[in-house]
């Protein structure tokens, strides 16, 4: 496969302000093994551990994952419920954060997520919010289109006249209000879309889609990644 070769180039490698994954093929992961589909999302979440870390490390500055859509809620309850004690888990082990200077920030409808998952979230935004390294955005019941109707909800309710109403003001009220927008998108898993994340915020992104399994991605995959969006030219609609 293509992004297995490796480029020649003497250019210097370029860092994304912002790279955003889409986390996609724990279940095909599981199956491929013949074990349950928690079994991939465990694998998954290791997998998330270790590219925040590596993310970290190489001194990027903000990365967005995908960890449960608006449309997840579709999956059996038992599913559901396993991802949720998975976030549990990882919320619950404040070891993550400490030591790291990895400030963590959930971005989605947190609403109706259960009152302890909600409590812990805050516990861990707090207790990581002085962290210099790498923003960690963890995308939860987020999606694209219910984040522009929340920001159309408060324009409406702070009264803002229709010249008020611009982009800036629709991003401003957005999860990701302050943030850059995503510079680079990488799907694994071999699908080809958005699946709703970040849709104002990609307008003008990269991307990057690979047929490895989300459990089976490394940071040498991020690596190959970040060298290709190197040579991209980005022209923002240019010349
Ligand atoms: C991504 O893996 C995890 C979530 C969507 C929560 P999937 O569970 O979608 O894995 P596939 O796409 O079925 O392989
Ligand atoms: C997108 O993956 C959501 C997450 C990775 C959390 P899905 O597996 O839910 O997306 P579709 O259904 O294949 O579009
Ligand atoms: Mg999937």
């Amino acid at each position: 496969m293509l992004w297995f070769k490796k480029k020649e180039s003497t250019a210097p490698r370029v860092l994304p302000d912002h790279i955003a994954i889409i986390m996609d093929g724990n279940g095909r992961w599981a199956k491929k093994r013949s074990l349950p589909r928690s079994a991939g999302h465990a694998a998954g979440a290791n997998t998330f551990k270790t590219i925040a870390r590596y993310c970290n490390k190489i001194g990027l500055p903000y990365l967005t994952v995908y960890a449960f859509s608006t449309e997840n809620w579709k999956r059996p309850p038992e599913e559901v419920e396993g991802i949720m004690n998975l976030l549990r888990d990882y919320l619950k082990d404040a070891e993550n954060f400490k030591d790291e200077n990895i400030k963590v920030h959930f971005i989605g409808d947190l609403s109706p997520l259960a009152e302890d998952i909600q409590a812990l979230i805050k516990k861990d935004e707090e207790a990581s919010k002085d962290a210099t390294g790498l923003t960690l955005n963890i995308a939860l019941n987020y999606g694209g289109r219910d984040e522009i109707v929340h920001a159309v909800r408060r324009m409406i309710s702070e009264g803002l006249s229709p010249e008020e109403v611009t982009e800036q003001a629709i991003s401003d009220r957005l999860y990701t209000a302050g943030m850059p927008d995503p510079d680079f998108i990488i799907r694994p898993s071999g699908e080809y879309r958005l699946s709703n994340y970040l849709i104002w915020q990609s307008a003008y992104a990269e991307y990057w889609f690979s047929d490895v399994l989300w459990p089976d991605f490394t940071p040498r995959h991020l690596d190959q990644a970040i060298e290709e969006y190197s040579h991209r030219n980005r022209r923002f609609g240019g010349v």
